[in-house]
């Protein structure tokens, strides 16, 4: 089977980083056609040139990385430097970026992409704020039925919020987006905190990063070191939760996730309940299945699979 194309929308953030370099670890399995950065966990600047420290960490300097969307459609922009660091990727040392930002802004790379590359052939693998893929909906409705499949971290049904007590951060932070993605019939699976909370990042099995003894197990392992800190406080769990690297994963192994096709929407009115996603995990409604919601992960075949595939960086 060919690799499958994606493109990778995301806010690096330690966890993003992770998603990244799983995904060029894994050639047989992923053609990365390019990186887009959006605002999220820090700003677009940063997250444009995390997105390219990153890259070079894995020996890529030839992926392009394009800068999106630096604010949500219609909100300030919420970041969250209180989990990830003012850099967004603290933790490790890392040189600051050679290679150069791609000079076409993210969302004009997805929509000629999806209008170049046959129809069905491209997935996109959100892993922050779905600022650049609502941009290029709303640009382009077109594209919307040439999306191979959109596979996203972000929502929660059982977990509820982690950064108000109903939302998930992706979402939160631009509801009005989550909403047109949600809303597009583009085909769409959902890592949700519900999987990503059940993929902790243990101490043996962050040793087990830093035992590969190589600069991306190194590397790795500090930024779980500075990630983790933030959730063992909050939730009192034994490790962080390693949300972004769920998606990757689902691509190269789906067979380490279960879930249901069921009714997703977003909250976009309530100030109360802002960003929550509403989903019909009981089918107690009469609304049109439009996800994949996944439920469960088999945390150590997960584990297993990101040691091994770090291993080849
Ligand atoms: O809520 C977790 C999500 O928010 C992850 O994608 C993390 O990187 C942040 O973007
Ligand atoms: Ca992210």
């Amino acid at each position: 089977m060919p690799p499958r194309k994606i493109i990778i929308d995301t806010d690096p953030g330690q966890d993003d980083a992770v998603a990244i370099l799983l995904a060029l670890a894994s050639p047989d399995e992923i053609d990365l056609l390019g990186i887009t950065a959006v605002a999220g966990n820090v700003p677009l600047a940063l997250t444009a040139k995390n997105a390219r420290i990153v890259c070079e960490l894995a020996g890529r300097p030839d992926v392009p990385v394009y800068a999106g969307c630096d604010a949500p459609l219609s909100r300030p922009l919420v970041t969250a430097e209180h989990v990830h660091g003012k850099t967004g990727l603290d933790g490790p040392t890392l040189p600051d970026p050679v290679m150069a930002l791609q000079d076409r802004h993210a969302v004009d790379f997805l929509i000629e992409t999806l209008r170049d590359e046959p129809s069905g052939s491209v997935s996109l693998c959100p892993l922050g704020p779905l600022t650049n893929i609502a941009t290029a909906l709303q640009r382009a409705p077109d594209i919307a039925g040439r999306i191979a499949e959109i596979v996203l971290m972000g929502g929660a049904y059982f977990e509820v919020g982690n950064i108000t007590p109903t939302a998930e951060f992706n979402i939160y932070v631009d509801p009005e987006a989550a909403d047109i993605v949600f809303k597009s019939g583009a085909p769409l699976t959902v890592m949700s905190l519900d999987v990503t909370h059940k993929a902790l990042v243990t101490a043996p099995r962050n040793d087990a990063f830093r035992a590969l003894e190589t600069p991306v197990g190194r590397a790795v392992a500090q930024m779980t070191d500075f990630f983790e800190r933030f959730d063992r406080e909050k939730y009192g769990t034994d490790g962080a939760p390693l949300h972004d690297p769920c998606v990757t994963a689902y691509l190269i192994r789906p067979a380490l996730f279960t879930g249901r096709h069921i009714n997703v929407e977003i909250e976009t009115r309530s100030p109360l309940t802002l960003g929550m996603t509403v989903a019909d995990w009981w089918g107690v409604t009469d609304r049109a299945p439009n996800a994949t919601f996944m439920g469960t992960i088999d945390a150590d075949g997960f584990f297993a699979l990101l040691t091994e595939r770090l291993a080849r960086l």
